[in-house]
């Protein structure tokens, strides 16, 4: 039997390492997550995705007392990014958390399943690697796609 390994590539860099393009998403993620309705999990996450016509569009997540209706803050910022900009590509996407105690998270956190395939549809219609900074306190994670975050991942049917 043959064995295949799948590797992922993660850099890890300080906030000052980042380019000042790269600082200015951080900072609108970690922005976007006081516009969280978190009233449930009081988890609030923030999402900022660059897009190649200059915009920069944010998301947060958004609770409800019937649970499964909310959505993630990577969701609510990459369906909205679409639905605003249709004709515009995916560059790159940061998050950031608040966890329960109000603070930033230390460690980063990365997006869920559904998240990752949601965001996998935009980096396909981009035709190119949408990066990803995941923000912890100390540490942010950069991940140069979507898709290695989600390896084996369905993206066509016929
Ligand atoms: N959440 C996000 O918005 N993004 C993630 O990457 C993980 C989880 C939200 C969903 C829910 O509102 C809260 O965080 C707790 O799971």
């Amino acid at each position: 039997m043959k064995q295949k390994e799948i590797k992922i590539q993660i850099e890890v860099a300080q906030f000052d390492e980042l380019s000042e393009s790269d600082r200015r998403l951080v900072e609108l993620a970690r922005e976007a997550t006081e516009r969280s309705y978190a009233p449930y999990s009081h988890f609030r996450v923030g999402a900022a995705i660059q897009l190649d016509n200059g915009e920069i569009v944010t998301g947060a997540n958004q609770e409800n007392v019937a649970y499964p209706s909310g959505t993630c803050a990577e969701r609510s910022a990459c369906f909205y990014a679409h639905a605003r900009y249709p004709e515009a590509k995916f560059e790159s996407i940061a998050i950031a958390a608040r966890d329960t105690d109000g603070k930033f998270v230390t460690a980063p956190i990365a997006p869920c399943g559904a998240c990752r395939q949601a965001l996998l549809e935009y980096e396909t219609l981009a035709g190119h690697g949408v990066r990803v900074m995941l923000c912890g306190g100390d540490e942010i994670y950069i991940l140069p796609s979507v898709a290695s975050l989600l390896p084996l991942a369905f993206t066509e049917f016929t």
